[in-house]
């Protein structure tokens, strides 16, 4: 629910396109967003009023003027957070960079004060067209954000570069245009986040479970707070939704010390939430370890890693801040009080592993320990509202040390 009491004026042109705007009203609606849709007279010949009026909860705005009522653009342009013309056809873009007023959209465009994007739907030979590349300069000039187009099969049946963002993306160029600020801007951010994987052989390692859900999380947060965000990531299938975070994917402890260890001294604020194995075997096998005939047991010699976080609390100056987290078992608020003082973070983040909690689910509940004050808790809820409230806390944090 990421756009909760956001207000999106959702503006379909005549594209065949258009089918992707009712997916793109259904996530906006998911996400808590309120929705005005604007449909072109052309618009209404590819999706059905009555659908997006169903998924908005709206009646559908068509016209400026409908018998002898009016629709007010300079109030929807008002009441709007950010104006999405998403198809945007080649011929409403020309009429927008040159300021023609022959529709409702049209009249909303010129007249609104909120954030606009653009998400342009054409053929490939319309794209590449100098007119239209003018147009969309005109347009970036003025301030209208453009969202990428996708390279497809086209409405002609052409291949080609032309393709509408799909509505997924297109959610999330709207969240990052709305959600963005810029408290952190121009200060970079050192994330550590899932599991390490110590090689035993080709086709063996020692890891754990944890699935990077929470330290994806907290970058995610950092970045829409305005961040330069440098995420070291341990094997996983999952990544963070935002592509301007800066992903070091790495395998084992020695390579997640080496991107840290390369980061660090530039990174303002460093939060090491990843699950580090904290041995690793003393000797990894170039080939696939063989069972020995009446042998029962097998020994394995480990050594200890790098602990990274105890290196960045040892490292860090006065104006860096560094946090860790603590998974325990049992004395936990006081084994995390041992781990803040002997790591010398300025805070712990204590979770404990359970159902619910801990590494591989969707939800946390967590405290967060600094110093001598009493533990903050955290209660139970999901891994991106937890990491959003963090996130927050660590750049108060963070700014109490200027
Ligand atoms: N950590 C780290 N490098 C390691 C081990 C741990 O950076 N080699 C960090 C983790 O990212 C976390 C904190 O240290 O921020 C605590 O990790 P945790 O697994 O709770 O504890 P350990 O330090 O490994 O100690 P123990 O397993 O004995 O509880």
């Amino acid at each position: 629910m990421n756009l909760q009491h956001k207000k999106v004026l959702l503006c379909i042109t005549g594209s065949i396109a258009a089918y992707k705007s009712i997916l793109l009203l259904r996530l906006l609606v998911k996400s808590g967003a309120e929705v005005q849709v604007v449909l072109s007279a052309s618009a209404a010949n590819f999706v059905s009023p009555l659908v997006l009026e169903t998924l908005s909860k709206k009646p559908v705005l068509q016209d400026i003027a409908t018998g002898s009522s009016w629709a007010n653009h300079v109030q929807l342009g008002r009441w709007a957070d950010v104006m999405v013309v998403a198809p945007a056809t080649c011929n409403t873009l020309a009429k927008m960079a040159h300021g023609q007023c022959d529709n409702l959209l049209l009249a909303i465009y010129l007249s609104a004060t909120c954030k606009v994007l653009v998400a342009p739907a054409m053929d490939e030979d319309m794209w590449h067209h100098p007119a239209t590349q003018a147009n969309l300069e005109t347009l970036r000039n003025f301030g209208v954000q453009l969202a990428d187009v996708s390279y497809g099969e086209l409405g002609s049946g052409l291949v080609g570069m032309g393709r509408m963002q799909e509505p997924e993306q297109l959610l999330l160029d709207i969240e990052e245009l709305l959600l963005k600020k810029a408290s952190l801007a121009g200060k970079k951010v050192l994330i550590t986040a899932g599991a390490t994987h110590e090689k035993l052989d080709p086709v063996r390692f020692l890891g754990n479970n944890s699935s990077g859900k929470m330290g994806i999380a907290l970058a995610e947060w950092f970045y829409l707070h305005g961040a330069e965000v440098h995420l070291v990531l341990g094997p996983t299938h999952l990544l963070p939704k935002y592509a301007g975070i800066q992903v070091l994917n790495v395998g084992t402890a020695a390579e997640m010390f080496a991107a840290v260890e390369q980061n660090f001294s530039t990174s303002e604020i460093t939060v090491c939430a990843a699950a580090v194995a904290d041995f690793t075997p003393i000797k990894s096998y170039d080939k696939k370890i063989k069972k020995e005939e009446g042998k029962q047991e097998w020994e394995l010699v480990l050594t200890k890693t790098t602990d990274i976080l105890a290196y960045c609390g040892m490292q860090k100056l006065k104006h860096q801040l560094v946090v860790g987290f603590a998974l325990e078992t049992d004395n936990a608020l006081a084994n995390a009080h041992k781990k803040l003082l002997s790591k010398k973070a300025d805070a712990i983040v204590l979770n404990s592993p359970s159902p619910t909690t801990g590494c591989n689910s969707d939800t946390n509940e967590v405290f967060l320990l600094t110093g001598d004050a009493e533990a903050l808790h955290f209660p139970l809820g999901n891994k991106q509202d937890i990491a959003c409230k963090l996130v927050e806390k660590f750049i108060e944090l963070y700014d109490n040390k200027k």
